[in-house]
């Protein structure tokens, strides 16, 4: 007899699911959220905001103001198109499902978000995979013989990476938007907190695709996020996004959070700064190396003290969730700090200090 999971693809009994650590009573710096709350002035106006909604009804299947409220705050000015997702996370999955041809190969970097090679082996994409340098700087010449070897249908970089926190040089992007002939998705999740952009690139590349979300703005409770390129290619990638993928609650409250943009601005400001100051105080810290940061969290690496050690005291014993990334490759003894409120940030770099 057969069981029903035999039924299933072998690509999907061999994955690992994404793995969300419980934070249950804990300071909450694992995950790269904004720390910030809302006024409750701006949380009654939003309330009054979402009365409109009509619960009933499907929501807009491609809500056009928006997409234009969207456009005219983030870009693309040219004619790129914009397709909005569940989430940017759903937008990889969208994009991995329409390359998936028999024999189709996609690419990214290690270490990097581990969801790009999880939807891509789901899919049934070969998953090529190369690995940054000792700074976590790409490997230009190793990528360019990937493009070469594999000919890559869809490439990955994200722009800060996480978790790494860099950006690469452009000149390496660029590089690698001419060597390749498949899509290069240029993921801007942390594009607030960083110095730089691709959005005015979308027009001399038609290969070029923009990912962004407002989950690290401050909004990852309503999952929207949006991918902009050349109008021919995202004409035939749309027809896979299913027609109502973003309810009428997140559609509302998304149109709000533009009308009040300089408020996330201002937060996203706040973080920034925060930052600077965590980097400092970290990097003055014996035992520790400090990785320069263009996003909302900071990489370090412990040189004499167990990474999974420390990260189980600050869980256990301080009630502070952050991220251990030692057990993957490339990032032994390595654990991702996201920037919290000024005052979490001080109780984490004073645990973090007095636990070395
Ligand atoms: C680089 C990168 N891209 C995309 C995402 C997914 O973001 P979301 O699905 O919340 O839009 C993340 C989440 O951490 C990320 O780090």
């Amino acid at each position: 007899m057969t069981s029903s999971l035999d039924r299933l693809r072998p690509e999907l009994r061999k994955l690992s699911a994404y793995q969300v650590a419980d934070a249950s009573g804990l300071m909450k710096l694992d995950a790269m959220e904004n720390p910030y709350d809302w006024s409750p002035e701006l949380r009654q106006a939003w309330l009054q905001h979402l009365a409109q909604a009509q619960l009933n009804r499907y929501p807009q299947p491609d809500p056009a103001a928006l997409k234009e409220k969207l456009r005219s705050r983030f870009g693309p000015h040219s004619d790129a198109a914009i397709i909005l997702g569940n989430g940017s996370d759903e937008l990889i999955q969208l994009l991995a499902l329409a390359v998936a041809k028999p024999g189709a190969c996609a690419l990214n970097v290690s270490p990097s978000f581990s969801m790009y090679s999880i939807i891509a082996e789901l899919v049934g994409l070969k998953n090529v995979v190369v690995d940054l340098d000792q700074r976590f700087e790409l490997n230009i010449e190793a990528m360019l013989a990937a493009i070469d070897e594999h000919d890559p249908a869809l490439i990955f970089l994200a722009y800060p990476n996480n978790p790494t926190g860099n950006l690469w040089p452009r000149e390496d992007i660029y590089r690698i938007l001419e060597a390749s002939s498949g899509l290069v998705v240029i993921d801007e999740a942390y594009g607030p907190f960083a110095a730089d952009s691709f959005t005015d690139d979308l027009v001399r590349y038609e290969n070029a695709l923009l990912l962004r979300t407002a989950s690290k703005l401050g909004l990852a409770g309503i999952r929207f996020g949006w991918l902009a390129a050349a109008p021919a290619l995202m004409a035939e990638l749309n027809k896979i996004r299913l027609p109502y993928n973003i309810n009428e609650l997140t559609q509302l409250t998304m149109d709000f959070a533009l009308d009040h943009y300089e408020v996330f601005a201002q937060q996203a400001k706040q973080i920034c700064a925060s930052r600077s100051h965590m980097l400092k105080i970290l990097g003055s810290l014996e035992g520790v190396k400090v990785y320069p940061s263009e996003a909302n969290f900071v990489l370090i690496r412990l040189l004499h003290k167990d990474a999974t050690e420390l990260f189980q005291e600050l869980r256990d014993e301080d009630a502070i969730l952050i991220k251990n990334l030692s057990k993957q490759a490339g990032l032994t003894q390595c654990l991702r700090l996201t920037v919290g409120t000024e005052i979490e940030n001080q109780t984490l770099c004073e645990a973090i200090t007095r636990r070395l």
